[in-house]
This record gives structure tokens, C-alpha cells and sequence, in this order.
């Protein structure tokens, strides 16, 4: 492990909850690859379709596990210049090993490495409910991002005023955020002009898919 590499994995000490790079090889292998899970789930069908509108679009996956998406555009011929970005080395590895020669790197979603527009898109994918919060991942993704930005929640926001900030028993923040206080974030502080809001996408282990897309 190079200086570098060290010194990233004592920055994410500080995030708490933080348990991934425990995980073994099996369980990282059969990740997300499930039918209900893996490249056909609504989700991700949506997610390609969008990028249809971006032919050619360099995009950066910021949190891109196991490389599930990049499965998906290959399976589907979806035309972009993929990056997958994680924060666990082990995924990368394991993303490196199922697609040799394609571009991976170690990284985290709340301070990447990057200069501002970077990438044409940004894909945040079933993330934001596993960070301490979205606020900062978000702020990055936006500055990364030239063209646009795809939020994919897992958990449906909710129509409180609340953030509800939880590890529901496991060892993972589970998130729940507020709707209307994520909106306001969008339009406040990051000025986003106008954003598209697609929910309801259809059966899937977690019914309350949503997804986000925001053009700059
Ligand atoms: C639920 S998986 C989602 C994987 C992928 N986006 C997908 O939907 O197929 C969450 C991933 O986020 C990664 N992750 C956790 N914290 C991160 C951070 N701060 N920055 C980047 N990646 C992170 C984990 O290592 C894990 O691979």
C-alpha cells in the first residue's frame, strides 16, 4: 500500500460506520449482482436511460462498489467514458480484476480528488444514506461535475423537516432524509436551477428507489 493509500485510510477512520474494507471476497463478489439488485433493477435502467441524453459523457462513479453500473453500460452498449470511484480498495480491486485496463481509483465522495468540473456527469449511487450526511458528498459532486448530476436514494426521503440520521441496527447508516430539506439544499446552496425527481421506479429490494438529476 503505497504513502498515499495509508494516509486515505486514516482520513476515513473518521468517518464513523465506516465498515466496508471488512469485508471479505465473497461477500464483495456476490454484491449487488443479485437479480433484483444487479444491472436490470429499475434503478439502474433509469439511470441509463438519462445517460442517453449525454453520448460520449465522461462519468465519474463516485462510490461505484463493485462496478455493477459499468456492467450495466456494457451489457446495454451505453456510451460513456466511465471512472469508478471508491472508497474501499478492496471493491476497486475487485472492479479492476472484472474489467482489466479500465479507469478505477481509490476515493472518497466527501473530498475528491479532482478540480472542479471534471467530469461531464456525476453518479451518486445508494450512498448518500450510508454517510454520516449528503451535504458534503453532494457540495463535491456538484463542483466535479461540468454537465450534470444523478442522485440515486435507496430510502425514500421523507416529508418531514427531519434528517433522520440511524444505523437501524446495523452497522451502516441507514439514512432517511427530508424531502423538502434536500430540495432546498439544491435550489440554496448549490443553485440548481431545476432538477428532474423520478420515483416509484418499480419492484426492487428496496421499493423506495428515487433518483435525482440536476443539470448545471
Ligand atoms: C451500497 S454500495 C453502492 C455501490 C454502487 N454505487 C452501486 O449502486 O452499484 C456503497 C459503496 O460506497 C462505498 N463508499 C462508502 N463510503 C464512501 C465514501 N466516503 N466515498 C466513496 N465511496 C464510499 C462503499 O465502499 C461501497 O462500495
Amino acid at each position: 500500500m503505497s504513502l498515499k493509500e495509508i494516509l486515505f485510510q486514516i482520513g476515513l477512520r473518521k468517518i464513523k460506520k465506516d465498515r466496508w474494507r471488512e469485508w471479505g471476497d465473497g461477500k464483495i463478489r456476490g454484491f449487488l449482482r443479485s437479480t433484483q439488485e444487479g444491472v436490470d433493477s429499475p434503478s439502474r435502467q433509469k439511470i441509463r436511460e438519462i445517460l442517453g441524453q449525454f453520448p460520449g459523457a465522461t462519468l465519474l462513479d463516485a462510490a461505484c462498489g463493485p462496478a455493477v453500473e459499468l456492467e450495466g453500460y456494457r451489457k446495454y452498449g451505453t456510451q460513456v467514458d466511465y471512472t469508478g470511484m471508491d472508497a474501499t480498495q478492496k471493491m476497486i480491486d475487485y472492479a479492476r480484476s472484472l474489467f482489466p485496463g479500465q479507469k478505477f481509483r481509490l476515493g472518497d465522495i466527501t473530498r475528491i480528488d479532482q478540480e472542479e468540473g471534471s467530469y461531464d456527469v456525476v453518479l451518486a449511487r445508494h450512498i448518500f444514506e450510508h454517510l454520516p450526511h449528503y451535504r458534503e458528498a453532494l457540495v463535491e459532486c456538484h463542483r466535479v461535475a461540468r454537465k450534470a448530476v444523478i442522485v440515486n436514494f435507496f430510502i425514500e426521503l421523507n416529508s418531514s423537516r427531519e434528517d433522520i440520521i440511524t444505523t437501524r441496527g446495523t452497522d451502516y447508516y441507514n439514512n432517511c432524509y427530508s424531502r423538502s430539506l434536500f430540495e432546498e439544499f439544491l435550489e440554496e446552496t448549490l443553485k440548481v436551477s431545476s432538477f428532474e425527481n423520478f420515483r416509484n421506479l418499480g419492484p426492487s429490494v428496496f421499493s423506495e428507489n428515487e433518483i435525482y438529476f440536476m443539470c448545471k
